[in-house]
């Protein structure tokens, strides 16, 4: 099968919702259904809508198609922090999201609770791992499950390394079990710390 990557638009962000959904939710004890407990309903799906800022450089949306069908069958988003940042930037980057979750109106669906209780964790470890070092962030990678194993999500991930590569960016991400062969097959290790790896595992490459 022949695959093709792009950016993603305004006009595909319900498709990249869809493939990230449906992936998710397959998998059993996912947090989907934690953060999510009444499923993607509207409002959840719009409140999923305003997390894209496709206007942000620092943001790459992508999609994996199949070339022929156009299906979209793999999604992914990376983030890049291209300079090092002082112990006082990182405080001040976590306070600002903590104060944006802390202002954040309560949309019906969404347990703002448990999705705050991850960030934190999240903010832990990526303090304690990579400080204020340069890096790319594979923040979602996700592939439908009728599309699995046939390597759009492969894809999608070497995408982000030759982009990191040509930035000269080391890449982290926390991924779930099921993305663990991928990543250790592409070179990453395992860089765990506490129980972190209880949902996912913190993984760098070297
Ligand atoms: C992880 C995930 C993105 C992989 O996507 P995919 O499109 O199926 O991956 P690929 O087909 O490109 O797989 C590439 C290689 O990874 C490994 N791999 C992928 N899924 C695997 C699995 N379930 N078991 C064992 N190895 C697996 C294999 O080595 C595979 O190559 P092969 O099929 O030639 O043996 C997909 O399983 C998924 O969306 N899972 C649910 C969401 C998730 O966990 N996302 C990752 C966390 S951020």
């Amino acid at each position: 099968m022949s695959l093709e990557v792009t950016p993603l638009t305004e006009a595909d962000i319900d498709a990249y919702i869809r493939v990230y959904w449906n992936a998710f939710t397959a998998v059993e004890g996912n947090l989907e259904s934690v953060f999510f407990p009444e499923g993607l309903t509207e409002p959840v799906r719009e409140y999923l809508r305003s997390g894209f800022d496709l206007s942000d450089p620092s943001f790459s949306y992508i999609l994996v198609r199949d070339s022929s069908t156009k299906t979209v069958l793999s999604v992914a988003g990376w983030y890049h922090q291209t300079k090092h940042l002082t112990d006082q930037e990182i405080s001040d980057k976590e306070e600002k999201a903590r104060k944006e979750r802390a202002e954040q109106k309560p949309v019906p669906g969404v347990n703002f609770t448990a999705v705050s209780d991850l960030r934190e964790v999240q903010t832990k470890t990526r303090r304690e791992i990579l400080g204020g070092k340069p890096h790319a962030l594979l923040k979602l990678l996700a592939t439908d499950p009728t599309a699995q194993r046939r390597g759009a999500g492969a894809a999608a991930l070497r995408w982000g390394l030759e982009k990191a590569d040509d930035l000269g960016l080391p890449v982290y991400l926390e991924g779930s079990v099921m993305g663990k062969y991928l990543y250790t097959k592409n070179g990453f290790k395992d860089v765990s710390i506490r129980g972190y790896e209880t949902y996912m595992r913190a993984m760098l490459t070297l």
